[in-house]
């Protein structure tokens, strides 16, 4: 259907609305563009060059971006990938001159929603944008829906944005009305204890008591006389009587942490609560009745301890009627900088600082890093780095250097110490060379692209340095 066809053609459906940046340098393309969409009840606005697109998009926002493969500054690509670091929902539909499917195809694996060719059929290019920004329009409401229950369940101090500590929190929010028992598995530092607090805090029982218990710091019959009580002259040392933190929790939560070093024998004593909810004071002779949820967690996978015969099978069970797996920091990378957003603003204020920023170079090795010890590492790095900052804003040099990876280079040497500087050199071109052609799925064109060198010189070097190619690319 020509293009006046579709402008003269009588509006069957409402206007769809929505808002459309036209990143194009040909005046030609972006006027009939322009026309066409807004005649189709969209907000259009237009760019010539890349970097003028990029600023529009942080003037405002869009629902969809129409992009040209060839801009006179930056190759549309390279735009694409700026987009989706800011913006991982953003819909975004290349334009591409007609025959170079190649490039389409690259760019819907870079993350481009759809693809046009040039010429374009008119019809056909409103139902993708159509599509497209209608996907926006969803997966917002759904972000909205998510943030709506997160806040309906006050996890205003737990941060999370990634999709795994979304579906943690809409599962918090259901289990916590509940009475159920919870077991919350994780990594140390992952927020075990936050996430037992915030259940609590968002059930019937959070006026009563919320009790913690590291039931792996204490030898067996402390930590048995701490949960279930004593009476006088139940041991040596019990000159008086006194409660457990199972009656302390009465009507409200226990929290046992580090479940899985608990000893057989208070594992078959906790094992009578769950089931029972009944106890007795050590050396008492009376049973005791409380009104307690059990929140346990483990860093230790039960399962594991079950087969080995550490951990009782029936406690298992009964422990892990709900399951709260809590992933790993460097699973969930995206929460990063909104953990060092939090944590900055939080030790600025207990610091009586000014909020201080963070510098983007400081930031990188951030996202980077593997972080064994979590959130809590991340926590304690930022603490030092608000602490020691004389100014507003976190620079590099107040990451630690094994963060950074600073010195490393000259680790290299130590590995190998009979190794010249030229063959190091070569190490570590080698390196980096198979870790991009990992990072293009072994694709030579494209990591040669990426590196900013010919093709024919990728190859002399993948030759010269004895890389063995896994797995080659379609393209090569
Ligand atoms: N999602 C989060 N948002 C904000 N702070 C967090 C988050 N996760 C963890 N923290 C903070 O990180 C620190 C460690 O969390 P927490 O004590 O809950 O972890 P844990 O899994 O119980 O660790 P461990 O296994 O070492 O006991 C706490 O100071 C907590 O407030
Ligand atoms: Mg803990």
């Amino acid at each position: 259907m020509s293009e006046a066809a579709v402008l003269t053609r009588p509006r069957t459906d409402v206007s769809h609305g929505g808002s459309i940046l036209i990143i194009d340098d040909e005046a030609g393309i972006r006027e009939s563009l322009e026309t066409l969409l807004e005649f189709e009840g969209y907000s259009v606005e237009s760019a010539e060059t890349g970097e003028d697109g990029l600023a529009r998009l942080n003037e405002h926002t869009f629902d969809l971006v129409l992009l040209d493969f060839a801009l006179p500054d930056r190759n549309g690509l390279e735009i694409l990938a700026d987009i989706r670091a800011r913006d991982s929902q953003l819909a975004v539909i290349m334009i591409t001159a007609y025959g170079t499917l190649d490039n389409a195809v690259r760019a819907m694996q870079k993350g481009a929603t759809n693809f046009i060719q040039k010429p374009w059929d008119n019809e056909k290019l409103l139902a993708d944008v159509r599509a497209a920004v209608a996907r926006r329009r969803v997966e917002e409401e759904n972000e909205q829906l998510k943030r709506a229950l997160k806040e309906r369940y006050n996890f205003e101090h737990i941060v999370g944005k990634s999709d795994s500590m979304l579906k943690i929190f809409d599962l918090v929010g259901q289990v916590a009305p509940s009475r159920s028992t919870v077991l919350i598995q994780g990594e140390s530092g992952t927020g075990k204890e936050l996430i037992a607090k915030a259940i609590h805090a968002n059930s019937a029982r959070k006026n009563h008591p919320f009790v913690p218990v590291n039931t792996g710091s204490m030898p067996a019959d402390l930590l048995e006389s701490t949960l279930f009580g004593h009476v006088k002259g139940a041991f040596t040392s019990a000159i008086s009587s006194k409660k457990g933190l199972f009656e302390v929790a009465d009507g409200g939560t226990i929290f046992l942490d580090e479940i899985g070093t608990m000893s057989m024998e208070t594992q078959a004593k906790i094992l009578r609560v769950l089931q029972d909810r009944k106890f007795m004071h050590l050396g008492g002779i009376h049973e005791l009745q409380v009104d307690v949820r059990v929140i346990a967690a483990t860093n230790i996978d039960l399962q594991v301890l079950v087969r080995e015969g550490k951990f009782r099978e029936d406690l298992f069970y009964r422990l892990n009627v709900i399951t709260v797996d809590l992933p790993p920091l460097r699973n969930r990378g995206e929460d990063v900088p909104r953990l060092v957003g939090h944590f900055l603003e939080k030790f600025s204020r207990e610091n009586g600082k000014a909020i201080i920023n963070i510098a983007p170079e400081a930031l990188r090795p951030l996202m980077d890093y593997s972080w064994p010890g979590n959130v809590r590492e991340l926590e304690n790095v930022i603490e030092r780095a608000v602490v020691l900052c004389n100014g507003p804003t976190v620079s590099l040099d107040l990451i630690p250097d094994h963060i950074v990876g600073r010195g490393s280079e000259a680790k290299m040497f130590e590995h190998r110490p009979d190794a010249s500087l030229f063959e190091i050199v070569e190490d570590c071109e080698r390196r980096l060379i198979v870790s991009m052609l990992e990072k293009c799925s072994w694709n030579q064109t494209d990591a040669a692209e990426r590196f900013h060198i010919p093709l024919s010189t990728l190859n002399q070097k993948i030759k010269r340095l004895n890389i063995e190619i896994r797995k080659k690319g379609s393209k090569d």
